[in-house]
């Protein structure tokens, strides 16, 4: 962590306002609103806003669950549909692509920024946690301040904190995760960290705004492409015909690889997105990372052939197919490949019932249950989430005492190519 004469005088920060309160923005504004501080939480879903102050709202993690449900955040965090003054504004609002182009689509940054600008007095600082692609701060955020009459650097202070946080972990990720801060100069960086300073176990990082908005598209883009490598390899150990995981695992043995575990694709709201705000700024030099991209983006395509292949010895199966998430032990479905294969597999005629234990709509109480009850000829287990693992671990022998065809790997996790 680097220090400078900064840490001791930038001022201390009482009130944030967090703008977006998602995946992102609600974990920081629960835990700073448990840490004492005055927390105002802004999001345009008036849902959202009604069930985060009543503390009705379901949240995936239960230790985040009852954070949202404790004494301090009922008396110290104040959710609104619109910001009002505080010392930092945390702008954590989504950052999407453009379709069909696939360029960053910052409409909602903007939006954002423009809705704090009122509230903005001297001495206040915004931080951007949303992901985006380099020179957003310079280009977009700075010229918005500047038009309103504040300068960056001067008058107001500005920062870039990209939020590294695993869905599924966020609890204990958003505490001991580092964090990198690139400031417009070195007292906004540091202001910055102030906001965090309440919670925050890791280390922190200093750096300027371009660098922090490549390093989070770096960290993605290392993820995409490396499991597009570990994708590739699978599809090269199903033409084989070899269970890919042990090979993987003998690799895995030389002391400098260290192949990822390859799935059915990728989802959620960072890797299937991020890497196309680097192509954004450099198309020349970004073959090997919008290659991944295109093979993760098949993924889904090549895991509904292999579940067809596995289906063909039946005629007309019922499926019943578990998991929807993008990941394991998450609520979140966006951009999931479990959901691509199941619409592809019913494009084709197939009969899908699809359930997943963490997603409200497709819940279900007890598995087995729902397995007498739909009489399923085949399971596909697409997600691995922890309970669904050890539920038809245990069920396995019942699952095969009804003739029930169970797709999914030797080792009793999710299909994998
Ligand atoms: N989800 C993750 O795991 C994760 C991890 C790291 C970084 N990020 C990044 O963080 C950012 C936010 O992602 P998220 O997953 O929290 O998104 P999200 O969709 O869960 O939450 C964003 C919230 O912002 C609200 N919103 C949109 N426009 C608004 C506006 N003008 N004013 C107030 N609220 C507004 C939406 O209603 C929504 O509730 C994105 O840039 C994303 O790439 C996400």
């Amino acid at each position: 962590m680097q220090t400078s004469q900064f840490e001791e005088a930038v001022e201390p920060i009482e009130q944030v306002v967090v703008v977006g309160t998602g995946f992102v923005g609600l974990p920081l504004a629960l835990q700073l609103a448990k840490a004492g501080k005055s927390v105002i939480g802004v999001d345009i879903d008036e849902q959202l806003v009604a069930a985060i102050n009543d503390q009705s709202l379901n949240l995936d993690e239960d230790k985040l669950q009852n954070l949202l449900e404790s004494d301090e955040v009922e008396e110290n965090l104040q959710a609104r549909t619109s910001p009002t003054s505080g010392d930092a504004f945390v702008v954590s609002v989504p950052t999407p692509l453009t379709r069909p182009q696939k360029s960053p689509d910052l409409s909602m940054i903007k939006a954002a920024v423009e809705s704090i600008i009122p509230h903005l007095e001297e001495g206040d600082l915004v931080n951007i946690e949303s992901t985006i692609p380099p020179l957003t701060c310079e280009e977009v955020v700075v010229p918005m301040l500047t038009e309103a009459g504040f300068t960056p650097g001067e008058e107001i202070q500005l920062a870039h904190s990209p939020e590294r946080i695993l869905p599924g972990d966020v609890f204990e990720e958003i505490v001991h995760n580092d964090r990198v801060i690139g400031g417009i100069n070195e007292e906004s960086a540091h202001r910055a960290a102030k906001v965090y300073e309440p919670f925050l176990k890791g280390e922190t990082y200093f750096t300027d705004l371009i660098s922090a908005e490549l390093c989070k598209l770096m960290e993605n883009t290392f993820r995409d492409v490396n499991i597009a490598l570990a994708n590739e390899f699978a599809l090269i150990g199903d033409s084989l015909n070899l269970d890919i995981t042990e090979v993987i695992e003998l690799a895995n043995r030389h002391p400098r690889v260290d192949i990822l575990n390859p799935g059915i694709g990728v989802g959620g709201h960072c890797l299937p997105i991020d890497p196309w705000f680097l192509n954004e700024v450099n198309p020349e030099h970004t073959n090997l990372i919008t290659t991944a991209r295109r093979i993760n983006d098949k993924m889904p395509q090549a895991s509904a052939r292999k579940i067809r292949h596995a289906l063909s010895e039946f005629d007309n199966p019922t499926v019943l197919a578990l998991g929807s998430t993008y990941k394991p032990n998450t609520q979140d479905e966006r951009l999931s490949p479990a959901n691509e294969i199941v619409d592809e597999l019913r494009r084709d005629g197939y009969e899908i019932e699809h359930f997943d234990r963490l997603v409200d709509e497709k819940q279900y109480d007890n598995l087995k249950m729902l397995i007498e009850k739909i009489q399923p000829d085949a399971i596909v287990h697409l997600v691995g989430h922890s309970e669904t693992i050890s539920q038809l671990e245990e069920l396995k022998p019942w699952i095969a005492d009804q003739e029930i065809k169970l797709i999914q790997t030797e080792n009793g996790n999710p299909l994998r190519l």
